[in-house]
């Protein structure tokens, strides 16, 4: 009903405007002689093409049509994105996606970006496929989305060791060509908090890997009697799937034979795991990490090609903890003066601790709607 009346109210409001129309028309036929007419008529036409291109070109631009005409903005970042998303390959339209968020300038945009990016770095929403069996003991994160650099401090010693895992894992091809069996390998020990998981997820981020995460404390305490058998599984996967496999807490199994804490069933546990070493691809990298290195089964630590100590931060490293994360969140103001203040404040504490301290400090800062400055942390 309403609409019909509608219809017959836009019907007459039509009808009067063409009757004016005409009328005006017939009025400057009178009016003007037949040339005056033409340079009126031309005016009218001239201008009426103008405004026509241009509602053209807004609705265009509206619909993003002249994006695509135009061949910018819907540039090889969003051709591949598409590409990704219409093959069903999560794992590349996840970096594509990283790439544009990276990319994005624009200010309106940047809460939007930073509430993306933070949700990509969060490594559960990474985690990779693994088959059921496997599920619960050990887990693949995806570390090229998740791990995030920028908030990595790193030594030059941490540097050098990456090299050298890099380095052989580059020249894996003449290692086999040689029949060359060499465990690509690296016993991370150090005290809790200090980075060792930190820095396994760094080498599988720069190898370009996935990172393999398999944790024996949980592992023992939740599949005790089948521990063996699961641990083989994971290896099994991990031949077949590339990856940096950190097995972190290893000296819940690997502590030394005979000593007090010696106890049978992993003791077998522990010669099995040394017999997948021993056959492991040189074209993956194997990781260990334990609080306890001292514990460990010799034969067990001898099996890794190189020890590295992973040590309490130093008073640069500290400032450079704050300084990157600072550098993250934005609006936040440091100095140089607070930053050594800060690592002065942090001596002795891990990097765990000094992160947590960040975390707290900046939520304090936001919920007391106070500027995030380092002094306030
Ligand atoms: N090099 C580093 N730079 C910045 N933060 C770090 C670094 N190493 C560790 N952290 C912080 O400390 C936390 C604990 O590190 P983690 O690797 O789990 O220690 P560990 O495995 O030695 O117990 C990390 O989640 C991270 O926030
Ligand atoms: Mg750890």
């Amino acid at each position: 009903m309403l609409v019909g009346l509608i219809g017959i109210g836009i019907g007459l409001i039509i009808s009067v405007a063409v009757f004016a129309v005409w009328e005006f028309i017939e009025y400057l036929f009178n009016r003007f002689s037949i040339k005056e007419y033409q340079f009126a008529s031309g005016g009218f036409l001239t201008s009426l093409i103008i405004i026509l291109i241009i509602l053209i070109y807004k609705y265009m631009l509206w619909n993003n049509c002249l994006v695509r005409i135009k061949g910018e903005n819907m540039n090889d970042l969003y051709k591949r994105l598409i590409e990704s998303v219409v093959e069903n390959d999560n794992k590349s339209a996840k970096k594509l996606v990283k790439c544009i968020l990276e990319s994005e300038t624009a200010q309106c945009n940047k809460y939007f970006v930073q509430r993306m990016q933070n949700k990509l770095n969060t490594p559960t929403m990474n985690l990779l496929e693994i088959p059921t069996n496997l599920q619960g003991m050990f887990a693949l994160e995806d570390v090229s989305i998740s791990f995030n650099e920028k908030r990595f401090a790193v030594t030059e010693e941490e540097n050098n060791i990456v090299k050298q895992i890099m380095d052989i894992y580059n020249t894996n091809e003449q290692l086999k060509e040689y029949g060359i069996q060499y465990l690509n390998s690296l016993l991370l020990h150090g005290a809790s908090g200090c980075g060792k998981t930190m820095l396994g997820r760094y080498i599988a981020y720069k190898v370009g890997l996935p990172f393999g995460y398999l944790n024996f404390t949980k592992l023992i305490s939740s599949y005790l009697g089948t521990t063996g058998k699961n641990i083989s599984e994971v290896f099994k996967y991990v031949q077949e799937h590339k990856c940096v496999l950190m097995l972190d807490e290893i000296d819940a199994i690997g502590l030394s034979r005979g000593t007090k804490n010696d106890v049978g069933e992993l003791n077998r546990v522990c010669i099995n795991l040394m017999q997948e070493f021993d056959t492991f691809d040189s074209g993956n990298i194997l990781i260990g990490a334990t609080n306890r290195v001292n514990d460990l089964d010799e034969a067990l630590t001898r099996r890794f090609s190189r020890k590295f100590e992973v040590k309490y931060p130093t008073f640069e490293i500290r400032k450079m903890i704050a300084k990157n994360y600072l550098d993250t969140i934005p609006n936040a103001i440091y100095t140089e003066n607070s930053l050594s203040q800060f690592a002065n404040k942090t001596d002795k504490e891990s990097c765990a601790a000094i992160t947590n301290r960040l975390v707290n400090g900046i939520v304090k800062c936001l919920v007391d709607k106070k500027d995030i400055d380092l002094n306030n942390i």
